[in-house]
């Protein structure tokens, strides 16, 4: 059995005022039938795990693949524990493409993060020229291979199939489109990583709100979401809990 996760990602937005939100999405879901978590900027994430209380997850959006070092502005994996996260995203495709990331790099930062007890959400996505071209399985099967550690379970390691052509643009790929991407990500996982493989946690991601939510829950290996601008706000986001815990 794989427990349900509604992720958040809030990227680069969000102070202080913003945990109202939080606040809000506690009250009205006290006890969510799923995992939830929520990776805001790093300035927030002690201030919301202190809020949260460990109801809700708190991850960062990042790490550095070392423990320490003269990396100025970058944040390591036991910075982030410490901080009261027990996730953190790696290899968003923002990151890959503002920073050059390459899936090298991410497997280094995932297993930063597993030495530091943290969670890795390794993220995967096609670009629209590489899903014209038919590259899609290609492209995805190539960055879990390099972007997963050995070693990977169902426990330290969630995997987030966001389409880079989907995220943010209101566009989402068919319920067969995304069907395919999350078997064929399970299929590969589990000729990895045997039985482990069947445990870890894929979720979608890219434009994924209160709408199209349901759908989306209820297609085929779909363990939850990684969600952008919809986490954003308590209602939406709120929203989206719902339909997982329903799905
Ligand atoms: P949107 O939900 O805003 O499309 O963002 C998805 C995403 O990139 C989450 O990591």
């Amino acid at each position: 059995m794989r427990r349900k996760l509604a992720a958040g990602n809030w990227k680069m937005n969000g102070i202080t005022a913003s945990l109202s939100e939080v606040s809000g999405l506690m009250a009205a879901h006290p006890e969510p039938g799923c995992e939830v978590l929520l990776c805001p900027p790093a300035t927030l994430v002690t201030a919301m795990a202190a809020l949260t209380k460990g109801k809700i997850a708190v991850g960062g959006q990042d790490c550095h693949a070392e423990p320490s070092g003269a990396h100025t502005g970058d944040i390591a994996a036991v910075m982030l524990k410490d901080a009261g996260a027990s996730h953190v995203i790696v290899g968003h495709s923002e990151r890959r493409a503002d920073h050059a990331e390459t899936s090298d790099m991410v497997r280094a930062k995932a297993m930063a993060a597993r030495a530091a007890g943290l969670v890795a959400v390794i993220c995967l996505g096609e670009s629209d020229a590489q899903r014209d071209a038919g590259e899609t399985l290609d492209v995805i099967g190539q960055q879990l291979f390099a972007s997963t550690p050995d070693g990977a379970t169902g426990t330290n390691t969630v995997i987030a199939y966001e389409p880079i052509w989907a995220i943010g643009t209101g566009r989402t790929p068919t319920l067969a489109q995304i069907a395919e991407v999350h078997d064929f990500i399970r299929s590969e996982l589990m000729g990895r990583f045997g039985a482990e493989g069947g445990l870890m946690r894929v979720l979608y991601g890219g434009s994924v709100k209160p709408s199209n939510a349901a759908e989306i829950f209820a297609t085929s290996n779909v363990d939850g979401a990684l969600v952008g601008g919809a986490s954003l706000k308590a209602t939406d986001f709120g929203a989206i809990i719902s339909a997982l815990s329903a799905a």
